[in-house]
């Protein structure tokens, strides 16, 4: 009796298997998708709950190689007035400041290198203008650009491109 039981039972075990082989599958998948999705969506930056949403960004450059604010944060998919001032009173060509937002996944030390060689576009590599989501013009001291862009879901480091730079003026910028 034992064994009359069991063999139907393994054999509805087997076709349960070969069927959850399949449904695994699937489900596999769909999960690692779900997992990619939400690590885009969710990624995010230490310390940027303190902060207000505000699609007005101020921020300043100055003559110690520094920018003021470090971290913002904004609603995506709505515009963005961003204000760069250069503060400080050193000349354009050995202390100027731009503000360069770069869209998530460029390597920043890849960019910085090939923005060095773009003297004659204010440190706006043209091979690479696909990497950028938003950048200011190239500012002496004193000056100061406004500029308007719009972000989608994500985080964006932004950088000074000037040669040298980004190393130490670099920052993020929250779309959420
Ligand atoms: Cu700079």
């Amino acid at each position: 009796m034992k064994k009359l039981f069991v063999l139907p039972a393994i054999a509805i075990a087997l076709t349960m298997a070969a069927c959850g082989g399949s449904d695994n599958k699937t489900t596999t998948t769909a999960t690692e998708e779900t997992t990619t999705e939400e690590t885009a969506s969710t990624e995010t930056v230490p310390g940027v709950e303190k902060l207000e949403i505000s699609n007005t960004i101020a921020i300043e450059g100055n003559d110690q190689m520094k920018f003021d604010k470090e971290l913002f944060r904004v609603k995506a998919g709505e515009p963005i007035e961003l204000t760069l001032k250069n503060v400080g009173t050193l000349p354009k060509e050995s202390m100027g400041h731009n503000l360069v937002v770069l869209k998530p996944g460029v390597d920043v030390a890849t960019f910085g290198g090939e923005a060095t060689s773009a003297a004659d576009n204010d440190y706006i590599p043209k091979t690479s203008l696909t990497s950028i989501a938003a950048h200011t013009k190239l500012l002496g001291p004193g000056e100061q650009d406004k500029i308007t862009f719009t972000l989608d879901k994500g985080v964006y480091t932004f950088i000074c491109s000037f040669p040298g730079h980004f190393g130490m003026m670099q920052g993020k910028i929250v779309a959420e």
